[in-house]
């Protein structure tokens, strides 16, 4: 059994000295959480008004003073952080969510499947789908709009991964009806760290939740506050993939039927 922590708020389009301030203050208050999960992007905001802004924010993690902050907070209190982040590497930027544990970065998962204008701003994700092993759970990495697209999600369970975080900024309710059955079908945890507030047109509708591997929701936020979300998780709970006594989730497939050329 671990401790976990979400942490809903709302991120400061362009500002990422004042998010740091707030976001240090925040994790403050999670300082027993094993494992905590910020949304998507949370140093920089989200909807950049072009892509001169978000490379302008974009930062190389060996040279930020978020990435610093979150690898001192980690060490402090033990923990491992997830964060959203604006990745910068060479001449690209990625919408990144970044592992960091109590000694310093652990890795690095780059989103897939980019959602409206982050396509005219992100590279997508190179495909490196990774299961890390904390001591106290193992886990996997998606974000936001990657709720839609199932195979990763399988891929990461099929590596044993127990837990997914997925930072987000939501901006529709698709995620709610797409994640209990992610992880029902995977019979993984699915830990959702949204963000709140507006930026321009977008209003994102926080919601964080915390789905366990039969799909139903442990904890859901609201769509307005800042919160902080605790939740106990005993991964075991997802090494049982039985979903019947006779069915197994992942041993009753047929990959060898799935073709659309078979008739
Ligand atoms: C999203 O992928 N941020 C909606």
């Amino acid at each position: 059994m671990f401790k976990s922590a979400l942490i809903q708020f709302a991120p400061i389009l362009g500002d990422i000295e004042t998010n740091i301030l707030h976001i240090a203050k925040l994790l403050e208050n999670v300082a027993d959480a094993e494992l905590v999960v910020l949304p998507e992007l949370a140093s920089t905001g989200y909807n950049f008004r072009d892509r001169e802004m978000a490379v302008r924010l974009a930062e190389n993690p060996a040279g930020s003073r978020y990435v610093e902050m979150l690898v001192s907070q980690a060490a402090k209190y033990g923990q491992y952080i997830i964060t959203g982040f604006n990745e910068q590497a060479e001449d690209k930027i990625y919408n990144s969510s970044l592992l960091i544990g109590p000694s310093g970065p652990v890795g690095v998962y780059r989103k897939m499947h980019l959602f409206m204008n982050e396509k005219k701003y992100f590279t997508p994700g190179d495909g490196k789908l990774c299961v890390y092993d904390t001591g106290f759970c193992k886990l996997g990495m998606q974000i936001c709009f990657d709720y839609l697209f199932p195979e990763p999600w399988r891929i990461l369970a099929q590596k044993d991964a127990e837990v997914i975080c997925h930072p987000s900024n939501l901006l529709t309710q698709n995620a709610v009806k797409a994640l209990p059955g992610i992880a029902l079908m995977n019979k993984v945890f699915i830990l959702t760290a949204n963000r709140i507030g507006t930026e321009a047109e977008l209003t994102f509708n926080g919601g964080s939740m915390l789905i366990n591997p039969s799909g139903d929701f442990l904890q859901k936020a609201d769509a307005d506050n800042e919160y902080i979300l605790f939740q106990d998780i005993d991964p075991q709970l997802s090494r049982d993939k039985m979903i019947t006594p006779l069915n197994h989730v992942f041993d009753d497939r047929r990959p060898e039927q799935y073709t659309a050329d078979n008739c």
